[in-house]
């Protein structure tokens, strides 16, 4: 059995087809009424290989001048829709926080795409944990310690799996070495869609 640092849980297959499904059609609305966008890395202005965009009060956002919240679409300038009502009762059902999630990004991986170890921290509370969902084709996720240059594994995210980030693992550092091209049939042009539900303030 693979041994995850504390805090950290990954749920297998949590939500069945027609969850994901309807899930996905959840984004596509999102999508739609806030269109995905690719983020510059601060500093360089080098695009990400991942693009983005939220729902929620606020949206998780990178530009040349950092990472940080907003309650707008840096592109469109509009407010983020609503997070589905669907990832709430997840979130509550998962988390056991009586505080709803504030923000919800959506990243859009395409074969090519892939995000680098980091640790979520540009929230001003870490008391509550970050959940994530994954749809689509499957990736390769890294998780390590809550130092760099700890020990890091490795293991495959399928399409409705979730993964928590809690207690001493909320600051571990994670990302996606790759995409497995073709492992789902649930996005018709391919790609993998993580959703990131986060508590920001306190
Ligand atoms: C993230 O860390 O923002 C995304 C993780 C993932 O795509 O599974
Ligand atoms: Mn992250």
């Amino acid at each position: 059995m693979l041994v995850l640092p504390k805090g950290v849980r990954h749920i297998p297959g949590h939500l069945d087809r027609p969850g994901q499904e309807a899930l996905l059609e959840d984004i596509r609305d999102v999508v739609r009424r806030s269109p995905l966008y690719r983020p510059e890395m601060p500093r360089t202005g080098k695009p990400l290989s991942v693009r983005m965009t939220n729902c929620g009060d606020l949206g998780w956002v990178a530009d040349k001048s950092g990472y940080r919240y907003q309650d707008r679409h840096p592109v469109s300038g509009a407010p983020w829709p609503p997070i589905p009502s669907r990832l709430l009762a997840l979130w509550a059902e998962l988390t056991g926080e009586t505080r709803p999630p504030q923000a919800c990004l959506v990243n859009f991986y395409d074969t090519d795409a892939r995000m680098g170890l980091h640790q979520d921290r540009d929230e001003q509370d870490f008391s509550a944990p970050v959940l994530s969902v994954s749809l689509g084709d499957a990736c390769l996720f890294r998780i390590g310690g809550t130092a760099r240059g700890q020990p890091t594994r490795s293991f495959r995210l399928e399409s409705g799996d979730v993964v928590i980030l809690g207690g001493g693992g909320r600051l571990a550092f994670h990302g996606v070495d790759r995409i497995y091209p073709a492992t789902s049939t649930l996005l018709k042009d391919g790609g993998r869609i993580n959703l990131t539900l986060r508590r920001v303030s306190a």
